[in-house]
């Protein structure tokens, strides 16, 4: 499979489906989904303005595709014919059975797995992370030139405050290499790019295995309960 974030043209395409693989690639609104369709992409990743990490907007600017995946993901299911993968806010099993709910067919989880052990992340990343809410993070072009979610830093505050303007995307992020290396190796926080997607405040530290095991588990139980219950007694 091999996932594209900042678009995709149908030559592109063509060239993975000649070679077997399979393509998908992120929309931030319905008009990149249909775009991503009528390309040839085999699914969708509908990502939500939650998602930690960049935004995969391509064809708008990103302030008006801030579209939280509850409203995003069942309007980009009844349109396209695609699978439809939900991202965005996806942290545990209750998340997950939600974006199933909305008829998405997988989720893509990304801040969650940053609280594995077989995640390359600093140490300084993860506590950042289990001291952070939601609220703490921001969609920013301070770190790379392009917006991402992160959380906001004494980086990010003094970036934005400047009267020049950021280089364009990766050049951005290149110019804060050495600063980013030389704070996490001092575990300092304030420096790095954190990125982070709102639902950081239920972030834990657990075992990818575990993490898979339990998010099955618990979504077979959620949903079983689900459609046992509905309306649940207060
Ligand atoms: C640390 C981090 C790195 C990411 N890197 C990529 C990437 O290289 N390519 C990509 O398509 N998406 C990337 N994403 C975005 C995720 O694919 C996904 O949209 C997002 O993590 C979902 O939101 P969540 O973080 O709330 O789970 C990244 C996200 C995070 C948190």
């Amino acid at each position: 499979v091999v996932s594209f974030h900042f678009g995709v043209d149908a030559d592109t395409i063509g060239k993975a489906h000649a070679a077997g693989a399979k393509v998908i690639s992120t929309a931030t609104t319905l008009a990149e989904a249909r775009l991503l369709e009528d390309s040839g992409v085999d699914a969708i990743i509908a990502q939500g303005a939650e998602a930690g990490g960049h935004r995969g907007t391509f064809s708008a600017d990103y302030r008006g595709a801030m579209i939280g995946t509850l409203a995003l993901v069942p309007r980009i299911v009844d349109v396209v014919s695609v699978p439809v993968i939900a991202a965005g806010g996806v942290m545990d099993a209750r998340g997950l059975v939600a974006c199933l709910a909305l008829g998405a067919s997988a989720v893509q989880m990304g801040t969650a797995f940053l609280g594995c052990p077989e995640a390359t992340v600093s140490e300084v990343w993860r506590d950042a992370l289990e001291d952070a809410e939601a609220e703490d993070t921001c969609v920013t072009l301070a770190h790379s030139g392009k917006p991402a979610r992160a959380i906001r830093s004494r980086y990010v505050e003094e970036v934005e405050a400047l009267d020049e303007p950021l280089l364009p995307f990766p050049a951005q992020f290149a110019l804060g290499r050495e600063l980013r290396k030389a704070a996490t190796s001092r575990g300092d926080a304030r420096f790095p790019a954190h990125w982070a997607g709102q639902g950081v405040g239920l972030f834990r530290r657990v075992p990818a295995a575990e993490l898979m095991a339990s998010l099955i588990a618990e979504a077979q139980q959620l949903a079983g309960q689900l459609v046992k219950s509905p309306h649940r007694e207060p």
